[in-house]
């Protein structure tokens, strides 16, 4: 079977498309139980491009992804958030880091980005910080494939969303996506003193990490959240907590591992999303796919800052 692999770290040009030896199902009497699946669809996400960099440890040489939706050899369907090795025609995945899919399911390509994207989204004011009506939220990256649908997450919960990106047309497109207020980096102390004044905003979600947070750490309110969930620009240095003090602030520092521990918790959570989708509360395009041997490209283009939504890889495409 053909695997994208990388055996250093490095630019897009580090993954590699090999040729491995063909996948058996293993369903073992063993302490944990596996299952082989045929990858319908890899979800292409910013993890892999810290993999591939060398910026989260991945042993080498190494697979690449963790997404995926697949069908076993019986023809029932899963998906799955957390399996290295899934830009692959197919992958090993131990029973209990699958989920069935919904009944109702979409499209691959439309159900790709509710997945690890949207289930962040979920967590982030479901559970990362419990959003309330009323509250005043900051969100950094705010038309990448987490950002367009936590501005809608928020929007639903009744909070008010300053929106920040890169270009004046990812400002529109973040107007568009139902956010208050939006504009370009430079601009947040002017957004967030227009929008609430001297009061500050209750929460940050930031996932551009070393480039934004001191300043969007100094626009909390006071009792304020931040909320630090990737790291886009590079990792945040080591950090002083007397920084929190003034204005009793609080960090929080997840990942959705912890937010999606269950089958159940996984298929409440993603119908939830559907749900919101079904009353027209949640919109997104569909996932742009590219062949399993264009991984490079798909890369390319999430690092471009151009794309918005979310990308896949499908070994069946050519
Ligand atoms: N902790 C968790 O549980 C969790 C789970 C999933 C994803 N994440 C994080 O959520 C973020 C979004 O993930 P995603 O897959 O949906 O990606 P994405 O948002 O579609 O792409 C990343 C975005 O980051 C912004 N960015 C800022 N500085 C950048 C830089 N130096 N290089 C490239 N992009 C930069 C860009 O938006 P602008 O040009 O608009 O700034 C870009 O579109 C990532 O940081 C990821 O690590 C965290």
């Amino acid at each position: 079977m053909r695997a994208i692999r990388i055996s250093h770290h490095g630019g897009p040009e580090v993954l590699g498309l090999e040729e491995l030896s063909a996948h058996t199902t293993t369903l073992t009497n063993g302490p944990v139980d596996y299952l082989t699946l045929r990858v319908d669809i890899a979800g292409v996400n910013f993890i892999d491009i810290y993999h591939r960099r060398g910026q989260y440890p991945v042993t080498l040489p190494s697979g690449l992804g963790i997404e995926g939706i697949g069908t076993t050899e019986s023809g029932e369907r899963f998906f799955w958030l957390s399996a290295l090795g899934s830009y692959a025609e197919k992958i090993t995945v131990p029973l209990s880091a699958l989920t069935p899919l919904p009944n109702n399911s979409l499209p691959d390509e439309d159900l790709l980005p509710l997945l690890c994207q949207g289930l962040t989204a979920h967590y982030l004011v479901d559970s990362a910080y419990s959003v309330s009506k009323g509250d005043v939220a900051l969100v950094t990256a705010a038309v990448g494939g987490v950002g367009l649908i936590l501005i809608q997450l928020l929007k639903a919960r009744g909070a008010k969303v300053i929106a920040l990106t890169s270009s004046q047309e990812r400002v529109k497109r973040a107007i568009g996506y139902g956010a208050d207020s939006a504009g370009l980096y430079d601009e947040m102390e002017k957004l967030v003193r227009n929008l609430t004044g001297d009061n500050g905003v209750n929460v940050v979600y930031d996932s551009v990490g070393k480039d934004t947070f001191d300043r969007s750490l100094a626009l909390l309110g006071n009792g304020g959240m931040f909320v630090l969930y990737g790291g886009a620009s590079g990792l945040v240095p080591p950090f002083e907590l007397m920084r929190l003090n003034s204005k009793s602030l609080a960090i929080r520092r997840p990942t959705l591992a912890t937010y999606t521990t269950s089958v159940s918790e996984r298929t409440r959570r993603l119908q939830d999303l559907l749900s919101l989708r079904e009353q027209g509360l949640l919109q997104y395009p569909s996932a742009t796919v590219f062949p399993l041997a264009e991984a490079a490209k798909a890369h390319t283009l999430l690092e471009s800052r151009n794309h918005s939504g979310k990308i896949g890889l499908a070994p069946w495409k050519i």
